[in-house]
């Protein structure tokens, strides 16, 4: 049975969260990791990780990616802020820099779930997988499937039971 990490991208307790909390519910065993509840400094650029494999900040990132280490399926809900991802959820990407050939993610899945407030979810689709292209390819993720929300509308149950489904 694959473990499953669900990760809030959102820096609050709102749309993207509601959609993993919904997930959780059918899928109990699954994690769930907000990134609001810990504490992630901003890369200082330093490239320190180039040399040595981790970074040269010692904070809650490292927590994260304890959790990303021992689960099997990893799924992202990330916010569409101006056509791309969050600064908040960038961030996050940027301190994952000393994984870049030597991703962890190698041997996982992942799942995206993109949320914006256009009522058109396909927009929010198409600019997501835009913004999302080189993490994929420079941490070397292995994307199985991706959704995305509006989150001007009613919850889409339907679309969040495939999700769950996909998982199972
Ligand atoms: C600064 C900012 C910029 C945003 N830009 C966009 C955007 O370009 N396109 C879009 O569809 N939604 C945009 N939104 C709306 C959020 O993507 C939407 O509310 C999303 O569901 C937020 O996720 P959350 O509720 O989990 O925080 C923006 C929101 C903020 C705060």
């Amino acid at each position: 049975m694959n473990k499953i990490l669900l990760i809030n991208g959102s820096n609050r307790d709102a749309y993207s969260y509601k959609i993993l909390k919904e997930i959780q519910k059918e899928i109990n065993d699954a994690e769930l990791v907000k990134l609001n509840d810990y504490n992630i400094e901003f890369c200082k650029g330093c490239l320190y990780c180039d040399k040595n494999a981790k970074c040269i900040i010692d904070d809650d990132l490292n927590k994260v990616i304890n959790q990303i280490s021992n689960n099997d399926i990893i799924v992202f809900a990330i916010p569409n802020y101006f056509g791309g991802m969050s600064g908040f959820f960038k961030n996050f990407i940027d301190r994952l820099h000393y994984m870049y050939k030597r991703s962890i993610f190698k041997d996982k899945k992942v799942v995206f779930i993109y949320t914006g407030a256009l009522e058109d979810d396909s927009i929010t689709m198409e600019e997501m997988t835009k913004s999302t292209h080189n993490i994929e390819k420079y941490l070397e993720l292995n994307v199985i499937n991706r959704y995305s929300f509006s989150s001007r509308k009613e919850l889409d149950i339907d679309k969040v039971n495939s999700i769950i489904d996909n998982l199972k």
